[in-house]
Protein backbone atom coordinates (compact mmCIF):
# COMPACT_ATOMS: atom_id res chain seq x y z
CA UNK A 1 0.00 0.00 0.00
CA UNK A 2 1.24 3.35 -1.02
CA UNK A 3 1.92 5.24 2.15
CA UNK A 4 -0.20 8.33 2.89
CA UNK A 5 2.06 11.14 2.92
CA UNK A 6 -0.34 13.47 1.41
CA UNK A 7 -3.61 12.94 0.49
CA UNK A 8 -3.48 10.10 -1.70
CA UNK A 9 -5.51 9.91 -5.14
CA UNK A 10 -7.50 7.18 -6.23
CA UNK A 11 -8.95 7.09 -10.35
CA UNK A 12 -11.06 4.48 -10.89
CA UNK A 13 -12.36 3.71 -14.08
CA UNK A 14 -13.85 0.61 -16.02
CA UNK A 15 -11.19 0.55 -18.69
CA UNK A 16 -7.36 0.57 -17.46
CA UNK A 17 -4.05 0.23 -19.29
CA UNK A 18 -2.82 -3.68 -19.66
CA UNK A 19 -0.71 -4.21 -17.31
CA UNK A 20 1.84 -5.37 -19.96
CA UNK A 21 1.52 -1.96 -20.85
CA UNK A 22 3.36 -0.90 -17.73
CA UNK A 23 5.21 -3.49 -17.97
CA UNK A 24 7.09 -1.91 -21.44
CA UNK A 25 6.52 1.52 -19.94
CA UNK A 26 3.94 2.03 -22.86
CA UNK A 27 6.11 0.62 -25.67
CA UNK A 28 4.63 -0.79 -28.33
CA UNK A 29 1.08 -0.96 -26.49
CA UNK A 30 -1.92 0.76 -28.11
CA UNK A 31 -3.68 3.05 -25.74
CA UNK A 32 -7.10 2.13 -25.65
CA UNK A 33 -8.92 5.75 -25.93
CA UNK A 34 -9.10 9.00 -24.78
CA UNK A 35 -9.47 7.91 -21.11
CA UNK A 36 -6.57 5.83 -20.54
CA UNK A 37 -4.08 8.16 -22.39
CA UNK A 38 -5.01 11.19 -20.06
CA UNK A 39 -5.47 9.33 -16.59
CA UNK A 40 -2.28 7.70 -17.23
CA UNK A 41 -0.26 10.93 -18.32
CA UNK A 42 -1.81 12.19 -14.79
CA UNK A 43 -1.26 9.27 -12.49
CA UNK A 44 2.39 8.91 -14.00
CA UNK A 45 2.73 12.68 -12.31
CA UNK A 46 1.00 12.13 -8.95
CA UNK A 47 1.06 8.42 -8.50
CA UNK A 48 -1.91 6.77 -6.38
CA UNK A 49 -4.03 3.79 -6.96
CA UNK A 50 -5.87 3.34 -10.16
CA UNK A 51 -8.64 0.86 -9.44
CA UNK A 52 -10.84 -0.53 -12.37
CA UNK A 53 -12.19 -3.70 -14.38
CA UNK A 54 -9.27 -6.30 -15.43
CA UNK A 55 -10.89 -6.58 -19.26
CA UNK A 56 -10.72 -10.37 -18.33
CA UNK A 57 -14.39 -11.98 -17.54
CA UNK A 58 -14.77 -15.62 -16.53
CA UNK A 59 -18.12 -18.34 -16.90
CA UNK A 60 -18.81 -18.46 -13.50
CA UNK A 61 -20.44 -15.64 -11.21
CA UNK A 62 -17.61 -13.61 -9.99
CA UNK A 63 -17.69 -12.58 -6.44
CA UNK A 64 -15.82 -9.64 -4.40
CA UNK A 65 -11.97 -9.64 -5.24
CA UNK A 66 -9.23 -7.84 -6.39
CA UNK A 67 -5.54 -7.98 -7.54
CA UNK A 68 -3.36 -5.15 -7.03
CA UNK A 69 0.03 -4.72 -8.81
CA UNK A 70 2.81 -1.95 -8.23
CA UNK A 71 4.12 -0.27 -10.86
CA UNK A 72 6.41 2.24 -9.60
CA UNK A 73 4.70 4.98 -7.86
CA UNK A 74 1.17 3.56 -9.78
CA UNK A 75 -0.58 0.79 -7.45
CA UNK A 76 -3.03 -0.45 -10.80
CA UNK A 77 -5.40 -2.66 -8.50
CA UNK A 78 -8.27 -4.85 -10.85
CA UNK A 79 -11.18 -6.96 -10.59
CA UNK A 80 -12.73 -9.48 -12.89
CA UNK A 81 -16.59 -9.74 -14.34
CA UNK A 82 -18.62 -12.75 -15.48
CA UNK A 83 -19.53 -12.98 -19.01
CA UNK A 84 -23.36 -11.61 -18.73
CA UNK A 85 -21.74 -8.99 -16.70
CA UNK A 86 -20.20 -7.69 -19.11
CA UNK A 87 -22.41 -8.59 -21.46
CA UNK A 88 -25.21 -6.55 -19.95
CA UNK A 89 -23.40 -3.88 -18.12
CA UNK A 90 -20.56 -3.03 -20.48
CA UNK A 91 -21.73 -3.90 -23.92
CA UNK A 92 -25.26 -3.30 -23.11
CA UNK A 93 -26.30 -0.52 -20.83
CA UNK A 94 -22.83 1.53 -21.06
CA UNK A 95 -22.15 0.97 -24.79
CA UNK A 96 -25.73 0.08 -26.16
CA UNK A 97 -27.85 2.89 -23.81
CA UNK A 98 -25.59 5.32 -23.03
CA UNK A 99 -22.67 5.54 -25.49
CA UNK A 100 -25.33 6.83 -27.73
CA UNK A 101 -27.63 8.85 -25.24
CA UNK A 102 -24.66 10.64 -24.56
CA UNK A 103 -23.70 11.18 -28.34
CA UNK A 104 -27.04 12.54 -29.33
CA UNK A 105 -27.65 9.68 -31.43
CA UNK A 106 -31.64 8.64 -30.17
CA UNK A 107 -32.60 6.23 -32.12
CA UNK A 108 -29.62 4.10 -31.56
CA UNK A 109 -30.44 4.14 -27.87
CA UNK A 110 -31.57 0.79 -26.47
CA UNK A 111 -33.72 0.64 -23.22
CA UNK A 112 -33.84 -2.37 -21.25
CA UNK A 113 -34.30 -2.86 -17.45
CA UNK A 114 -32.15 -6.02 -16.97
CA UNK A 115 -28.89 -3.95 -18.12
CA UNK A 116 -29.60 -1.22 -15.83
CA UNK A 117 -29.96 -3.39 -12.95
CA UNK A 118 -26.82 -4.76 -13.89
CA UNK A 119 -24.70 -1.59 -14.74
CA UNK A 120 -26.43 -0.49 -11.06
CA UNK A 121 -25.21 -4.12 -9.30
CA UNK A 122 -21.69 -3.30 -11.12
CA UNK A 123 -21.29 -0.04 -9.82
CA UNK A 124 -22.26 -1.53 -6.58
CA UNK A 125 -19.72 -4.37 -6.87
CA UNK A 126 -17.02 -1.35 -7.72
CA UNK A 127 -18.06 0.59 -4.50
CA UNK A 128 -17.50 -3.11 -2.60
CA UNK A 129 -14.32 -4.15 -4.09
CA UNK A 130 -12.92 -0.37 -3.50
CA UNK A 131 -13.97 0.81 0.02
CA UNK A 132 -11.98 -1.73 2.02
CA UNK A 133 -8.90 -0.64 0.08
CA UNK A 134 -9.66 3.23 1.33
CA UNK A 135 -7.76 5.34 3.77
CA UNK A 136 -9.91 8.21 5.61
CA UNK A 137 -7.93 11.14 3.64
CA UNK A 138 -7.63 9.45 -0.16
CA UNK A 139 -8.92 11.62 -2.89
CA UNK A 140 -11.52 10.17 -5.07
CA UNK A 141 -11.65 10.40 -8.77
CA UNK A 142 -14.45 8.91 -10.48
CA UNK A 143 -13.81 8.70 -14.48
CA UNK A 144 -16.61 8.49 -17.02
CA UNK A 145 -19.82 7.14 -17.98
CA UNK A 146 -19.47 3.41 -17.12
CA UNK A 147 -19.46 4.34 -12.99
CA UNK A 148 -22.10 7.07 -12.41
CA UNK A 149 -23.53 5.65 -9.10
CA UNK A 150 -20.30 4.56 -8.30
CA UNK A 151 -20.37 8.07 -5.75
CA UNK A 152 -24.33 7.08 -4.38
CA UNK A 153 -22.82 3.29 -3.75
CA UNK A 154 -19.66 4.45 -2.16
CA UNK A 155 -21.81 7.27 0.42
CA UNK A 156 -24.29 3.86 1.05
CA UNK A 157 -21.18 2.42 2.43
CA UNK A 158 -20.22 4.94 4.96
CA UNK A 159 -17.57 7.20 2.99
CA UNK A 160 -17.68 10.82 3.64
CA UNK A 161 -14.32 12.56 2.44
CA UNK A 162 -13.99 13.54 -1.23
CA UNK A 163 -15.65 12.43 -3.76
CA UNK A 164 -14.60 13.57 -7.66
CA UNK A 165 -15.99 12.21 -11.37
CA UNK A 166 -15.10 13.52 -14.71
CA UNK A 167 -17.98 12.65 -17.66
CA UNK A 168 -15.23 12.19 -20.70
CA UNK A 169 -18.25 12.52 -22.94
CA UNK A 170 -20.52 15.20 -24.46
CA UNK A 171 -23.53 15.74 -22.27
CA UNK A 172 -26.75 16.40 -24.70
CA UNK A 173 -29.57 18.66 -24.36
CA UNK A 174 -32.19 17.79 -22.13
CA UNK A 175 -34.39 16.88 -24.75
CA UNK A 176 -32.44 14.10 -25.60
CA UNK A 177 -31.09 13.28 -21.63
CA UNK A 178 -34.62 12.91 -21.00
CA UNK A 179 -34.95 9.34 -23.52
CA UNK A 180 -33.57 7.63 -20.15
CA UNK A 181 -36.13 6.27 -18.19
CA UNK A 182 -33.74 6.37 -15.11
CA UNK A 183 -32.87 10.24 -16.36
CA UNK A 184 -33.84 11.88 -12.96
CA UNK A 185 -32.18 8.50 -10.48
CA UNK A 186 -29.31 9.03 -12.71
CA UNK A 187 -28.41 12.97 -11.79
CA UNK A 188 -29.38 12.53 -8.15
CA UNK A 189 -26.48 10.02 -8.00
CA UNK A 190 -24.14 12.08 -10.02
CA UNK A 191 -25.11 15.12 -7.18
CA UNK A 192 -23.73 12.58 -4.40
CA UNK A 193 -20.10 13.92 -5.98
CA UNK A 194 -18.39 16.62 -4.64
CA UNK A 195 -17.74 18.02 -7.78
CA UNK A 196 -18.10 16.98 -11.82
CA UNK A 197 -16.17 17.90 -14.19
CA UNK A 198 -17.46 18.74 -17.80
CA UNK A 199 -14.84 19.14 -21.05
CA UNK A 200 -16.54 22.17 -22.06
CA UNK A 201 -19.15 25.33 -21.27
CA UNK A 202 -21.58 23.69 -23.55
CA UNK A 203 -21.60 20.37 -21.68
CA UNK A 204 -22.22 22.14 -18.61
CA UNK A 205 -25.24 24.23 -19.66
CA UNK A 206 -26.71 20.88 -20.99
CA UNK A 207 -26.03 19.94 -17.67
CA UNK A 208 -27.77 22.50 -15.61
CA UNK A 209 -30.88 22.15 -18.51
CA UNK A 210 -31.11 18.72 -17.64
CA UNK A 211 -31.00 19.01 -13.58
CA UNK A 212 -33.54 21.66 -13.90
CA UNK A 213 -35.79 19.85 -15.81
CA UNK A 214 -35.42 16.33 -14.18
CA UNK A 215 -34.67 17.53 -10.64
CA UNK A 216 -35.76 20.85 -10.56
CA UNK A 217 -33.22 22.15 -7.82
CA UNK A 218 -31.11 24.85 -7.95
CA UNK A 219 -28.40 26.19 -9.68
CA UNK A 220 -25.88 29.13 -8.47
CA UNK A 221 -22.35 30.79 -9.17
CA UNK A 222 -20.38 31.51 -6.11
CA UNK A 223 -16.76 33.36 -6.18
CA UNK A 224 -16.54 32.14 -10.16
CA UNK A 225 -17.76 28.54 -8.86
CA UNK A 226 -20.86 26.75 -10.21
CA UNK A 227 -23.15 25.10 -7.74
CA UNK A 228 -25.96 23.07 -7.72
CA UNK A 229 -28.20 22.41 -4.92
CA UNK A 230 -30.85 19.54 -4.53
CA UNK A 231 -32.38 17.48 -1.78
CA UNK A 232 -30.23 19.35 1.00
CA UNK A 233 -26.86 18.67 -0.71
CA UNK A 234 -24.93 20.77 -3.23
CA UNK A 235 -22.18 19.97 -5.61
CA UNK A 236 -20.25 21.54 -7.80
CA UNK A 237 -20.04 21.81 -11.74
CA UNK A 238 -16.68 22.99 -13.16
CA UNK A 239 -15.05 22.92 -16.94
CA UNK A 240 -12.04 21.08 -17.31
CA UNK A 241 -10.47 20.79 -20.64
CA UNK A 242 -8.95 17.18 -20.73
CA UNK A 243 -4.93 17.18 -22.92
CA UNK A 244 -2.24 14.91 -23.66
CA UNK A 245 1.34 15.78 -22.69
CA UNK A 246 2.83 17.21 -25.48
CA UNK A 247 6.32 15.87 -25.23
CA UNK A 248 4.97 12.49 -25.61
CA UNK A 249 4.11 13.44 -29.37
CA UNK A 250 7.29 15.04 -29.89
CA UNK A 251 8.11 12.67 -32.71
CA UNK A 252 12.38 13.90 -32.01
CA UNK A 253 11.46 11.38 -29.21
CA UNK A 254 10.78 8.32 -31.43
CA UNK A 255 13.41 8.29 -33.73
CA UNK A 256 14.16 4.27 -33.16
CA UNK A 257 9.58 3.87 -34.27
CA UNK A 258 8.89 4.13 -38.07
CA UNK A 259 7.40 6.31 -39.79
CA UNK A 260 4.65 6.53 -41.72
CA UNK A 261 5.96 5.90 -45.50
CA UNK A 262 8.00 2.69 -43.81
CA UNK A 263 4.95 1.67 -42.58
CA UNK A 264 2.98 1.91 -45.71
CA UNK A 265 5.69 0.93 -48.11
CA UNK A 266 5.96 4.16 -49.74
CA UNK A 267 8.89 4.48 -51.39
CA UNK A 268 8.32 7.77 -53.63
CA UNK A 269 6.47 9.64 -50.13
CA UNK A 270 7.84 13.07 -50.71
CA UNK A 271 5.72 14.10 -53.99
CA UNK A 272 2.88 12.91 -52.48
CA UNK A 273 0.57 14.83 -49.70
CA UNK A 274 -1.00 12.69 -47.07
CA UNK A 275 -4.35 12.55 -45.03
CA UNK A 276 -4.62 11.05 -41.89
CA UNK A 277 -7.75 9.62 -40.45
CA UNK A 278 -7.02 7.78 -36.89
CA UNK A 279 -10.09 6.40 -34.51
CA UNK A 280 -11.19 4.04 -32.46
CA UNK A 281 -14.02 2.37 -34.74
CA UNK A 282 -16.92 3.79 -33.54
CA UNK A 283 -19.86 5.44 -35.41
CA UNK A 284 -19.80 8.44 -33.47
CA UNK A 285 -16.63 8.90 -35.36
CA UNK A 286 -18.54 8.98 -38.79
CA UNK A 287 -15.81 7.46 -40.72
CA UNK A 288 -17.98 6.70 -43.06
CA UNK A 289 -18.59 10.93 -43.22
CA UNK A 290 -15.25 11.24 -43.90
CA UNK A 291 -15.06 8.64 -46.79
CA UNK A 292 -17.38 10.42 -48.27
CA UNK A 293 -15.76 13.22 -48.10
CA UNK A 294 -12.73 12.06 -49.93
CA UNK A 295 -14.62 10.68 -52.58
CA UNK A 296 -16.43 14.05 -53.09
CA UNK A 297 -13.20 15.71 -52.97
CA UNK A 298 -11.61 13.37 -55.93
CA UNK A 299 -14.52 13.96 -57.59
CA UNK A 300 -14.66 17.40 -57.89
CA UNK A 301 -10.57 18.00 -57.82
CA UNK A 302 -9.85 14.97 -60.73
CA UNK A 303 -6.24 16.73 -61.27
CA UNK A 304 -5.43 15.60 -57.65
CA UNK A 305 -5.02 11.57 -59.44
CA UNK A 306 -2.69 10.23 -57.66
CA UNK A 307 -0.93 13.69 -55.94
CA UNK A 308 -2.70 12.44 -52.23
CA UNK A 309 -3.13 9.44 -50.74
CA UNK A 310 -5.58 8.94 -47.39
CA UNK A 311 -4.89 6.83 -45.03
CA UNK A 312 -7.20 5.49 -41.99
CA UNK A 313 -6.38 3.91 -39.02
CA UNK A 314 -9.13 2.31 -37.43
CA UNK A 315 -8.61 0.98 -34.63
CA UNK A 316 -10.88 -2.51 -33.08
CA UNK A 317 -13.51 -1.28 -30.80
CA UNK A 318 -16.35 -2.81 -29.06
CA UNK A 319 -16.07 -5.68 -31.78
CA UNK A 320 -19.24 -7.54 -30.01
CA UNK A 321 -21.57 -4.48 -29.99
CA UNK A 322 -24.18 -4.62 -33.02
CA UNK A 323 -23.77 -1.34 -33.94
CA UNK A 324 -20.07 -1.68 -34.30
CA UNK A 325 -20.00 -4.74 -36.63
CA UNK A 326 -22.34 -2.99 -38.46
CA UNK A 327 -20.11 0.03 -39.01
CA UNK A 328 -16.88 -1.60 -39.64
CA UNK A 329 -18.70 -4.06 -43.35
CA UNK A 330 -19.88 -0.38 -44.35
CA UNK A 331 -17.03 1.49 -43.60
CA UNK A 332 -15.14 -1.59 -45.51
CA UNK A 333 -17.57 -1.78 -48.10
CA UNK A 334 -17.08 1.98 -48.58
CA UNK A 335 -13.33 1.51 -48.67
CA UNK A 336 -13.53 -1.09 -51.55
CA UNK A 337 -15.67 1.54 -53.51
CA UNK A 338 -13.98 4.26 -53.65
CA UNK A 339 -10.40 2.40 -54.36
CA UNK A 340 -12.32 0.36 -56.89
CA UNK A 341 -13.45 3.71 -58.55
CA UNK A 342 -10.61 5.52 -58.08
CA UNK A 343 -7.52 3.30 -58.22
CA UNK A 344 -4.84 3.83 -61.11
CA UNK A 345 -1.59 1.86 -62.01
CA UNK A 346 0.52 2.68 -59.09
CA UNK A 347 -1.69 4.59 -56.75
CA UNK A 348 -4.83 3.27 -54.51
CA UNK A 349 -6.33 6.27 -52.65
CA UNK A 350 -7.68 4.68 -49.47
CA UNK A 351 -4.52 3.10 -47.30
CA UNK A 352 -7.34 1.11 -44.43
CA UNK A 353 -5.67 -0.33 -41.29
CA UNK A 354 -8.06 -2.00 -39.16
CA UNK A 355 -5.53 -2.13 -36.16
CA UNK A 356 -4.06 -0.24 -33.41
CA UNK A 357 -1.18 1.21 -33.25
CA UNK A 358 1.38 2.69 -29.88
CA UNK A 359 1.29 6.15 -29.76
CA UNK A 360 5.18 6.51 -30.39
CA UNK A 361 4.30 5.09 -33.63
CA UNK A 362 1.74 7.54 -33.87
CA UNK A 363 3.81 10.67 -32.74
CA UNK A 364 6.04 9.80 -36.18
CA UNK A 365 2.77 9.37 -38.26
CA UNK A 366 1.22 12.36 -37.43
CA UNK A 367 4.70 13.96 -38.32
CA UNK A 368 4.35 12.95 -41.90
CA UNK A 369 1.03 14.04 -42.56
CA UNK A 370 -0.09 16.88 -44.46
CA UNK A 371 -4.10 17.16 -43.29
CA UNK A 372 -5.18 15.07 -40.91
CA UNK A 373 -8.97 14.53 -40.48
CA UNK A 374 -10.87 14.98 -36.99
CA UNK A 375 -14.31 14.66 -38.48
CA UNK A 376 -16.15 13.26 -35.70
CA UNK A 377 -20.22 13.21 -35.48
CA UNK A 378 -19.89 14.04 -32.00
CA UNK A 379 -17.21 13.35 -29.62
CA UNK A 380 -16.18 14.35 -26.20
CA UNK A 381 -12.73 16.46 -26.66
CA UNK A 382 -11.02 14.24 -28.93
CA UNK A 383 -6.99 13.80 -28.55
CA UNK A 384 -6.35 12.96 -31.51
CA UNK A 385 -6.16 16.56 -32.82
CA UNK A 386 -4.25 17.59 -29.86
CA UNK A 387 -1.78 14.82 -31.04
CA UNK A 388 -1.94 15.82 -34.04
CA UNK A 389 -0.93 19.19 -33.10
CA UNK A 390 1.89 18.30 -30.87
CA UNK A 391 3.71 16.50 -33.33
CA UNK A 392 3.85 19.04 -36.17
CA UNK A 393 7.53 21.03 -36.63
CA UNK A 394 7.22 24.74 -36.95
CA UNK A 395 9.22 24.55 -40.40
CA UNK A 396 6.23 23.06 -42.35
CA UNK A 397 3.19 21.73 -40.23
CA UNK A 398 0.51 19.81 -41.22
CA UNK A 399 -3.14 21.11 -40.89
CA UNK A 400 -5.94 20.12 -38.43
CA UNK A 401 -9.36 19.43 -40.25
CA UNK A 402 -11.76 19.49 -36.92
CA UNK A 403 -15.16 18.82 -36.69
CA UNK A 404 -17.87 21.30 -34.86
CA UNK A 405 -18.95 18.88 -33.02
CA UNK A 406 -15.47 17.91 -31.16
CA UNK A 407 -15.17 19.53 -27.73
CA UNK A 408 -11.53 20.07 -28.65
CA UNK A 409 -13.35 22.64 -31.52
CA UNK A 410 -14.50 24.99 -28.53
CA UNK A 411 -10.87 26.10 -27.88
CA UNK A 412 -9.03 24.83 -31.16
CA UNK A 413 -10.69 27.59 -33.36
CA UNK A 414 -7.89 28.30 -35.62
CA UNK A 415 -8.11 24.27 -37.10
CA UNK A 416 -10.23 24.24 -39.98
CA UNK A 417 -13.74 23.99 -38.04
CA UNK A 418 -16.03 21.74 -40.54
CA UNK A 419 -19.04 20.11 -40.08
CA UNK A 420 -18.94 16.66 -41.32
CA UNK A 421 -23.05 16.50 -42.29
CA UNK A 422 -21.93 18.84 -45.16
CA UNK A 423 -19.97 16.51 -47.53
CA UNK A 424 -19.68 19.12 -50.51
CA UNK A 425 -18.41 21.97 -47.76
CA UNK A 426 -16.01 19.51 -46.01
CA UNK A 427 -14.80 18.09 -49.10
CA UNK A 428 -14.09 21.47 -50.43
CA UNK A 429 -12.36 22.86 -46.93
CA UNK A 430 -10.24 19.50 -46.80
CA UNK A 431 -8.85 20.92 -50.63
CA UNK A 432 -8.31 24.06 -49.40
CA UNK A 433 -6.28 22.54 -46.28
CA UNK A 434 -3.92 20.76 -48.76
CA UNK A 435 -3.16 23.53 -50.74
CA UNK A 436 -2.64 26.12 -47.40
CA UNK A 437 0.37 28.37 -47.86
CA UNK A 438 3.04 27.71 -45.53
CA UNK A 439 2.61 30.74 -43.57
CA UNK A 440 -0.62 30.40 -43.12
CA UNK A 441 -0.25 27.08 -41.71
CA UNK A 442 2.43 27.89 -38.97
CA UNK A 443 0.44 31.19 -38.20
CA UNK A 444 -2.43 28.56 -37.15
CA UNK A 445 0.00 25.53 -35.99
CA UNK A 446 1.49 28.53 -33.52
CA UNK A 447 -1.96 29.52 -32.04
CA UNK A 448 -2.99 25.48 -31.40
CA UNK A 449 0.11 24.71 -30.26
CA UNK A 450 -0.32 26.97 -27.48
CA UNK A 451 -3.71 25.49 -26.46
CA UNK A 452 -2.54 22.27 -26.24
CA UNK A 453 0.45 23.07 -23.85
CA UNK A 454 -2.17 24.98 -22.33
CA UNK A 455 -4.93 22.63 -21.98
CA UNK A 456 -2.49 19.42 -20.91
CA UNK A 457 -2.78 16.35 -19.10
CA UNK A 458 -1.01 17.93 -16.54
CA UNK A 459 -3.33 20.67 -16.32
CA UNK A 460 -6.02 19.16 -16.59
CA UNK A 461 -5.46 16.57 -13.36
CA UNK A 462 -3.98 19.54 -11.58
CA UNK A 463 -6.67 22.01 -11.86
CA UNK A 464 -9.33 19.55 -11.23
CA UNK A 465 -7.81 17.88 -8.01
CA UNK A 466 -7.36 21.33 -6.78
CA UNK A 467 -10.74 22.58 -6.96
CA UNK A 468 -11.70 18.73 -5.57
CA UNK A 469 -9.16 19.57 -2.52
CA UNK A 470 -11.37 22.56 -2.17
CA UNK A 471 -14.84 21.33 -2.01
CA UNK A 472 -15.83 21.62 1.81
CA UNK A 473 -16.15 17.99 3.81
CA UNK A 474 -19.42 16.85 4.55
N1 LIG B 1 -4.90 5.52 -30.01
C1 LIG B 1 -3.84 4.66 -29.94
N2 LIG B 1 -3.63 3.79 -30.95
C2 LIG B 1 -4.44 3.72 -32.04
C3 LIG B 1 -5.54 4.61 -32.11
C4 LIG B 1 -5.74 5.50 -31.07
O1 LIG B 1 -3.06 4.68 -28.98
O2 LIG B 1 -4.20 2.90 -32.91
C5 LIG B 1 -5.10 6.51 -28.94
C6 LIG B 1 -4.84 7.92 -29.42
O3 LIG B 1 -3.46 8.20 -29.39
C7 LIG B 1 -5.66 8.75 -28.43
C8 LIG B 1 -6.78 7.81 -28.04
O4 LIG B 1 -6.43 6.50 -28.48
O5 LIG B 1 -4.90 9.08 -27.28
C9 LIG B 1 -8.10 8.21 -28.67
O6 LIG B 1 -8.60 9.27 -27.92
P1 LIG B 1 -9.71 10.25 -28.48
O7 LIG B 1 -9.97 11.25 -27.40
O8 LIG B 1 -9.31 10.82 -29.78
O9 LIG B 1 -10.99 9.33 -28.75
P2 LIG B 1 -11.70 8.17 -27.89
O10 LIG B 1 -11.15 6.88 -28.43
O11 LIG B 1 -11.40 8.39 -26.47
O12 LIG B 1 -13.14 8.29 -28.23
C1 LIG C 1 -14.06 6.67 -24.77
C2 LIG C 1 -14.72 6.58 -23.41
C3 LIG C 1 -13.84 5.84 -22.42
C4 LIG C 1 -13.44 4.49 -23.00
C5 LIG C 1 -12.82 4.65 -24.39
C6 LIG C 1 -12.51 3.31 -25.05
O1 LIG C 1 -12.94 7.45 -24.66
O2 LIG C 1 -15.02 7.89 -22.94
O3 LIG C 1 -14.50 5.64 -21.21
O4 LIG C 1 -12.52 3.84 -22.15
O5 LIG C 1 -13.72 5.36 -25.23
O6 LIG C 1 -13.63 2.48 -25.05
P1 LIG C 1 -13.69 1.09 -24.27
O7 LIG C 1 -15.11 0.66 -24.40
O8 LIG C 1 -12.73 0.20 -24.99
O9 LIG C 1 -13.26 1.31 -22.85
Amino acid sequence: MVENRRQRLIAVSNRVPPKASFENQGKGEAAAGGLVTAVRAAMEQSGGLWFGWSGRSTRRRVSAGHTITDFGQIQLATMDLSDDEVSLFYLGYANRTLWPLLHSFPTRVVIRRDTYRAYRRINRRFAETLYPLLQPNDLIWVQDFHLFHLGYELRQLGWQGRLGFFLHVPVPSADVFSILPWAQNTLEALLQYDLVGLHTDRYLRNLVDSLDVELGGEFHVEDGGNYYTYDGHTAQLGVFPIGIDPDAFNPRAHTDTPSLADELMLADMPDRKLILGVDRLDYTKGIPHRLRIFERMLERHPNLGSEVLYVQISSPSRTRVPEYIHEKEQVERLVGQINGRFSQTGWVPIRYLYRSYAQSELANFYHDTDVCLVTPLRDGMNLVAKEFVAAQGEKSPGVLVLSRFTGAAEAMRDAVIVNPYDIEGTAEATYRALRMPVAERRRRNRSLTAVVKRDSSQNWSDSFCAALRRTSIR
